[in-house]
């Protein structure tokens, strides 16, 4: 390689860089990650197993521009290489945020689960999860993630409040479900292949440990693997809320300008070798 072309590469290697970190800083409360986590278990590649995976990825993200919960099923050679997937979007978002929430997660399984024979991840907006072990119609509580907020100084008037609405969550139906009294408010939601009951009883699951786990907390988060229920009051949280949406509208500009300026820089570098070439020409040089 000569000099030119390791600056080259290098200038390459730094756009590249940039550019992938440009898609990592999310752009909405629903981006945000909450956990994700892989099969240890890895596929050959160029097995029929890793285009039933692509197909897969491929098709939760097609369904979730119409619905929001979708379950697929993809044959292999063998029982033991069927894949099964689903997604689940937050009860309130629209198609076109459900999907761009699917998109997004599918990317990041993609990146975080290369190569593995199952993958789940969950962002603030939405449920992805494959896997060959067959989990679909199944209830799974274990618990997730369980994060409890700063200790508020609840007047007894605030812990009722709170309380009330975990027992409006816990006593609701249908699979998403939210309440609020004053600043608090609270979401649950389930994934869509669990019967009524089953969601219930996740439900009660989560709600009993938001309330013993998370006491005076200013706010609870509890994932279960099949269901979620989360409370806050006046919007402070782990992730998500309005402050992170400046940050990265902040955080993009920055790459914005950034990217910019290294593609000006790239241009200027692959002009001048130019230049230096024309002129080594020029003298007679080869
Ligand atoms: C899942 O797939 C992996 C890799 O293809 C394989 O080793 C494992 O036995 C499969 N598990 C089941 C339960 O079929
Ligand atoms: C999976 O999807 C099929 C077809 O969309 C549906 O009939 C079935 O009830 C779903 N199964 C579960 C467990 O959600």
């Amino acid at each position: 390689m000569s000099a030119t072309q390791t600056t080259l590469f290098s200038v390459f290697t730094v756009i590249m860089i940039t550019l992938s970190l440009l898609t990592t800083p999310s752009s909405s409360a629903t981006d945000s990650f909450v956990f994700g986590g892989c099969s240890q278990l890895k596929y050959t590649q160029g097995s029929p197993y890793e285009n039933n995976v692509n197909s897969l990825l491929t098709s939760l993200v097609n369904s979730a521009m119409l619905t929001n919960y979708n379950n697929f099923t993809f044959p292999g050679p063998t029982s033991q290489q069927t894949l099964y997937g689903l997604y689940q979007c937050r009860g309130d978002l629209t198609s076109a945020d459900c999907s761009r929430c699917v998109a997004r997660a599918v990317s990041q399984l993609g990146t975080l689960c290369l190569d593995s024979s199952g993958g789940a991840l969950q962002l603030e907006g939405c449920f992805v999860k494959y896997d060959n072990i067959s989990f679909l119609g199944v209830e799974d509580k274990t618990v997730v993630v369980k994060k409890c907020g700063t200790l508020t100084a609840y007047d007894s008037d605030g812990l009722t409040r709170r309380d009330s609405v975990l027992g409006y969550l816990g006593s609701g139906d249908g699979s998403y479900r939210v309440g609020a009294s004053g600043n608090l408010n609270g979401v649950a939601q389930c994934v869509g292949d669990l019967s009524i009951s089953e969601c219930q009883d996740c439900l009660s699951e989560a709600i009993g440990l938001l309330k013993t786990d998370c006491g005076a907390a200013k706010w609870g988060d509890v994932y279960l693997a099949k269901c979620y229920a989360r409370y806050s009051v006046g919007g402070d949280h782990s992730h998500g809320g309005h402050d992170e949406d400046n940050n990265d509208d902040e955080i993009e500009k920055t790459l914005a300008i950034l990217i910019g300026l290294i593609a000006g820089v790239a241009l200027l570098i692959i002009f001048l070798s130019f230049l230096r070439k024309l002129c080594g020409n020029g003298k007679g040089g080869k």
